[in-house]
């Protein structure tokens, strides 16, 4: 885990490192004073010296003047260091993010990967500024107080010495109970902010059936959770400090209680006792930190692990680094079968074989969960195939690299989204050096242009986040400009204009036909009046291919095909 962790330091390494040297300046200032104390008690008082307690008190306030400047400086780097090692870990599980693939953000979900980049880098942060502080500070208070007291009366300090093994060992335990429990903990807070965004994404649906108080009794469920789950891993964490509290007064009265006698009988000095007390209470003090730093260090160890976990994903589709180019727009599946739990017993696709000539029309008929949107997402590769073959121009998609891939193959998803900024924006994603012509002849093709320029701001009107304010159907138009204007070789439509009227449909597959004539098309639909004119069509059924042929061909061949085209030709009577 550090290893991993360990790259995020660049840049802020030298406040990492300023911090605990700082520290162990201002450790070495402290512990001098109560050393001057004890001699102005046994010295100065003691001779009625006025000098002597003038001097050894003026050292005294340097030393407490310099030890609070290397504190406050300690504090400022530590700061620094942190929250400058946070960022770069927020960005590196960020970018790791941007790796991953479909399958990859499925595994984590969403919610659990918004908890690990908030609460967990948060948690992360704030344990790495106490170990760059108060786990130098401490440990080196704890030896050199100890040097201190040893010399000021080495029997006396046995008595502490006895007390270390037992907080030891009380530390041990709680921390052993506690760790599961925070990551028990953890996971709670994924299930909670999972109901949160799904409410969020989800508030028009919920609100349309106005399902508000089964939402607010759902978070409510999860909260109570969170609550209880939190409460009992607090719970072995409180038990800390009330054991160390116990200890260092049991301490202070031993050594009270010896060293009283000791003074009686006249083998120690009243200051040397004054000042082993403090001393004692330094140490102590240190191991209560010490306490505390292991407990933050437990629950940081849930989030660590959880942030670990991100960082060491492999991206199931692997990038390769590739300079071959998708020279033509043609798709073949060889045997191709798939599985989205690469189950080879839970197939989602079976025995696919299907070629596809370079500029081609291809229509993808079928039920819903007949798989025709699995199919598809395996030619840009968003999905890996279990076995067999996709190549395109030829080549198959894994010897290509992302990049090259993905700008051949446009594809406008099913579920698809437009990003909070200008219309223009969101159409530039495609291809940023786009230029206005190309862009609105895109737009023209898609049908979008014209209600873009009824708008009082045109192509630079805002869209809300997710696009919320264009209609369903204008936001799939807006997608398919969008993949247009990456000039793709090869064009997917997976059921991109279910919520287009039938007319704008047909000028959509019109207006494509002429200005790509060169463009592989893939057109998944509902209505077959969508696919009838395509080169070929494809019935898909439960994960196989049922059927490839021409309107014709099918109508007289395929029954599936048959039917579907008789109940919509019967809607239409
Ligand atoms: N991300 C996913 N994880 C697991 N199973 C999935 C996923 N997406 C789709 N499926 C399953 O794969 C099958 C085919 O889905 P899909 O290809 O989306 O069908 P279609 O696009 O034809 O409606 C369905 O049974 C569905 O449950
Ligand atoms: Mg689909």
């Amino acid at each position: 885990m550090i290893k991993k962790l360990f790259p995020c330091l660049k840049g802020y390494g030298k406040y990492a490192l300023l911090a605990p040297i700082t520290i162990i300046f201002e450790v070495l200032l402290e512990i001098r004073i109560p050393y001057y104390m004890s001699k102005i008690i046994d010295v100065g008082i003691a001779n009625k010296d006025i000098n002597y307690i003038i001097k050894t008190g003026a050292m005294m306030a340097l030393m407490a003047v310099l030890s609070l400047i290397c504190g406050a400086l300690s504090a400022r780097f530590a700061a620094k260091g942190a929250m400058g090692f946070g960022k770069n870990l927020r960005r590196s599980v960020f970018n790791k993010i941007q790796e991953f693939s479909f399958a990859n953000c499925d595994k984590f979900s969403t919610a659990s990967l918004i908890t690990r980049l908030t609460t967990d880098v948060t948690m992360t942060q704030h344990t790495f500024m106490m170990l760059i502080r108060t786990f130098v500070r401490s440990p080196i208070m704890l030896v050199t107080a100890t040097i201190m007291a040893a010399n000021l009366n080495s029997k006396l300090s046995f008595v502490f010495l006895v007390s270390i093994p037992i907080l030891g060992t009380a530390l041990a335990v709680i921390m052993v109970m506690a760790f599961p429990r925070f990551r028990k903990m953890l996971a709670c807070y994924d299930k909670m902010n999972g109901s949160i965004q799904e409410n969020l994404i989800g508030v028009r649906v919920v609100k349309s059936f106005v399902r508000e108080d089964y939402e607010n009794e759902k978070f409510n469920q999860r909260a109570e959770t969170l609550r209880q789950t939190q409460l009992s891993a607090e719970r072995m964490i409180i038990c800390n400090m009330p054991i160390m509290q116990l200890v260092v007064y049991s301490c202070i009265i031993a050594i009270l209680w010896f060293g009283g006698n000791m003074v009686i009988a006249g083998t120690m000095d009243n200051g040397a006792l004054i000042s082993f007390i403090t001393y004692v209470s330094q140490i102590l003090m240190s191991l209560m930190m010490i306490s505390m730093f292991f407990v933050s260090f437990v629950m940081t160890r849930a989030s660590v692990t959880r942030i670990a976990e991100v960082l060491n994903e492999t991206p199931d589709i692997p990038d390769v680094d590739s300079e071959n180019k998708v020279t033509e727009g043609s798709v073949t599946f060889n045997n191709v079968s798939f599985s989205y739990d690469k189950n080879p017993d839970n197939l989602h696709l079976e025995d696919i074989n299907l070629t596809i000539n370079p500029g081609e029309t291809v229509g993808i008929i079928g039920g819903t969960g007949s798989s025709k949107t699995s199919l598809v997402q395996l030619i840009p590769r968003l999905y890996d195939v279990l076995e067999g073959q996709v190549l395109v121009g030829g080549r198959d998609v894994r010897e290509y690299s992302l990049a090259e891939l993905r700008s051949a193959v446009g594809m406008v998803l099913q579920k698809n989204v437009l990003f909070s900024g200008t219309i223009v924006d969101n159409l530039k994603w495609g291809n940023p050096n786009a230029t206005t012509e190309e862009i609105i002849s895109a737009c023209q093709a898609a049908q979008a242009h014209d209600f873009i320029m009824s708008f009082p701001d045109g192509y630079e009107t805002v869209l809300g986040q997710g696009g919320v304010n264009v209609s369903g159907g204008q936001k799939q138009r807006l997608c398919i400009a969008r993949a247009l204007i990456k000039k793709p070789k090869i064009i997917i439509l997976d059921d991109s204009t279910s919520a287009v009227d039938t007319a704008t449909d047909a000028s959509i597959r019109k207006a494509l036909h002429e200005k790509l004539s060169g463009t592989t098309t893939i057109i998944i639909a509902q209505r077959i009046t969508s696919v009838c004119d395509a080169d070929k069509i494809v019935v898909m059924d439960n994960g196989r291919i049922n059927a490839v042929g021409t309107h014709e061909e099918l109508l007289e061949s395929n029954e599936i095909y048959r039917e579907v085209y008789e109940s919509q030709q019967k809607g239409v009577a």
